[in-house]
């Protein structure tokens, strides 16, 4: 199997290439003098199964060349084409409304129009992408990399919080991985015109608490979910997300309201440096996935 990159995941791809026993290839994304974007594979690739490592964050340019390098990747006699996308852009966007734009499903259109068989992603947004996209979509949990940390830290007497109910199972994934004997605490989240309110807390917590949830964007909703763990007498705050897109100056916010750390992964770009953050790697939980069996087309 060839593992082909772009510049924006090339530090993840130099991680997992060894890693997983994959020969990297090389894949060169330029624009013509206008501004469109145009792909060179310099690598041959007739015959072979491919793994794209693209990126949808941020979303236009990398999308494009995710999109041109898989379609090259095609047209130069590729066997298969898996598109993996560590950080599932657009999976939020995801509710029918009449008149309005339905961005996964788009995206899965466009995945497989240009010649990807499968994505592999990691705590994709919901299960609705099952159902949005025209291909097969293979969701891995990093579980296990919380956990890891959380035992590491010796956090295990701590309560974790699911910031609202879309985030049950994978907070319950990372309690039941790290041992934690305390049950899930939950969050009602409602949207109001002045955004993200947290309006009841169902479960108790004791004094240290981790949010666990699967994008931290502008950071509004963990802002929130903060405050309302503040009025119930949570002195310190960890926060887990997959996904850490850090959009903005208001999830700074986040550290006056008792967050003493944010742990995200690797697969979207590096956080803002000199904070209190850090940055685990789903390579591992890549690799294993990529040398199992099943990813290479066996029964
Ligand atoms: C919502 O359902 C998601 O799981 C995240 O909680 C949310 O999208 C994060 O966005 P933000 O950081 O902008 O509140």
């Amino acid at each position: 199997m060839i593992l082909l990159s772009l510049p924006r995941t090339a530090a993840l791809a130099a991680a997992l290439a060894p890693r997983a026993g994959l020969r990297e290839g090389e894949a060169v994304v330029g624009r013509f003098p206008n501004g469109e974007l145009h792909a060179r594979i310099q690598t041959p690739v007739a015959g072979e199964e491919c793994v794209l490592l693209g990126a949808v964050a941020p979303p236009d340019e990398n999308l494009l060349a995710t999109l041109l390098v898989a379609h090259t990747l095609l047209t130069e006699g590729a066997r298969r084409v898996t598109a993996l996308l560590p950080y599932l852009g657009y999976a939020r966007h995801d509710k029918r409304e009449p008149g309005k734009s339905l961005g996964t499903a788009w995206l899965g259109r466009l995945l497989h129009a240009s010649g990807a068989e499968e994505v592999v992603t990691v705590d994709v947004h919901s299960r609705r992408v099952h159902d949005l996209f025209p291909l097969p979509v293979e969701s891995l949990s990093p579980a296990a990399v919380f956990a890891a940390e959380i035992e590491r830290d010796g956090l295990t007497d701590i309560s974790v919080v699911a910031p609202d109910e879309g985030a049950v199972e994978r907070c319950e994934a990372v309690r039941t991985a790290a041992g934690i004997p305390r049950p899930l605490a939950r969050l009602r989240k409602t949207r109001t015109e002045r955004g993200v309110v947290h309006t009841a807390l169902h479960g108790a917590v004791g004094p240290r608490a981790v949010i666990v949830d699967d994008i931290l964007d502008t950071g509004g909703t963990l802002v929130s979910a903060c405050e309302a763990l503040g009025r119930a007498g949570v002195r310190d705050i960890r926060i887990m997300v997959t996904h850490g897109l850090f959009t903005g100056a208001a999830w700074q916010r986040l550290w006056s309201l008792g967050v003493s750390r944010i742990y995200c992964t690797d697969t979207t770009p590096p956080p803002p440096a000199g904070d209190a953050i850090s940055v685990l790697s789903v390579a591992p939980l890549l690799a294993a996935h990529l040398k199992a069996p099943r990813a290479r087309g066996a029964p």
